[in-house]
Parts: C-alpha cells; sequence; structure tokens
C-alpha cells in the first residue's frame, strides 16, 4: 500500500492506497464521488474527466498516487454545494444532455477549455471536446451550451471548502 494526501473538491484527503489503483476508481471506491462515471476501458470516452491542478484529466488514465500532492476536482466540487456552476447552468439551459452518462466529463473539459480559450469558435469547440464522447446528443446542443457559457463568462472551478479525513 502506499500513502497519498491530496486535496479532492476542496477538502484534504489522507488515504492507504494499492499503487495500480485507478484515479477514478479511488474516487468513486474509496470516495463516493459516482458523480464521476467509467464510460469505456480504452481511455476513449472521457466520461471520466476530472480537473487536477486545475487542467482536465481523464481519471481512468491516471493512477491514485500520482495525484499524491495535487488538487483533484470532480463534477461534484465544481460548485458550491446547492448551487450550479454556470457551465452546468448552460447544459440544463441549453438541453444539452439527454442520457447525461457523458455529461460530468464533458462538463469538466468544457470548463478547461474555457480556461484556456474564453471566448472559442464552434470549431475550437468541437476540436476541444474531440475526447469526449457522446452517444445521444448529436453534439449540437453541448456546443450550444459551451458558447452560452463563454457568453456567461464561465471558467474556473470553484470548489466548496471542508475538510474530510478518509
Ligand atoms: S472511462 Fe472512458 S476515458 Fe476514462
Ligand atoms: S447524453 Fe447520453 S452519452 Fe451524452
Amino acid at each position: 500500500m502506499a500513502r497519498i494526501e491530496l486535496t479532492v473538491d476542496g477538502a484534504q484527503v489522507s488515504d492507504d492506497v494499492e499503487p495500480r489503483m485507478l484515479l477514478v476508481q479511488y474516487l468513486r471506491e474509496k470516495l463516493g464521488k459516482t458523480g464521476t462515471v467509467i464510460g469505456c476501458d480504452t481511455s476513449n470516452c472521457g466520461a471520466c474527466t476530472v480537473h487536477l491542478d486545475g487542467r482536465s484529466v481523464k481519471s481512468c488514465n491516471v493512477l491514485a498516487v500520482q495525484a499524491n500532492g495535487h488538487e483533484v476536482t470532480t463534477i461534484e466540487g465544481l460548485a458550491e454545494p446547492g448551487s450550479l456552476h454556470a457551465m452546468q447552468e448552460a447544459f440544463h439551459e441549453c438541453h444539452a444532455l439527454q442520457c447525461g452518462f457523458c455529461t460530468p466529463g464533458m462538463i469538466m473539459q468544457s470548463v478547461d477549455l474555457l480556461n484556456d480559450n474564453p471566448n472559442p469558435s464552434e470549431d475550437e469547440i468541437r476540436n476541444g471536446l474531440e475526447g469526449n464522447l457522446c452517444r445521444c446528443t448529436g453534439y449540437h446542443n453541448i456546443v450550444r451550451a459551451v458558447q452560452a457559457a463563454a457568453a456567461a463568462g464561465a471558467t474556473t472551478a470553484q470548489p466548496a471548502a471542508e475538510k474530510v479525513e478518509a
């Protein structure tokens, strides 16, 4: 087992994990952060996307031990409890989801995209989301949502402050 200390959604966490444990497994199975989902076993779908030190990563492609000493934000820490981040609000308003399975990853990737480029073109949005697959929507409303969020000035995550010992 390996000792890790990290911040997840604003909470400091200390834990012992197997070195082979994936970050997505750690988030879901040890911390109960089931808002981050697993949609494939090939690192293709992007459903597991979270922020690691503010940048989007596919958490099925990162070991939990690699997050040691770093800050992780999941869809559950994107906004204060009981409120929605502007990107979540835009997805809701633009009907940018159907089954919702891809949505956590889409939103986390979209926030990172706007952090890099606050006013992206449609092509830049489509290119920025190319690592996130959706089986339902046809992508048009997702693009509209990102455009709406950009117009609303949506960028950085706002993790809630809280301390939890796991
Ligand atoms: S679960 Fe599909 S890319 Fe991570
Ligand atoms: S809304 Fe169903 S996979 Fe995207």
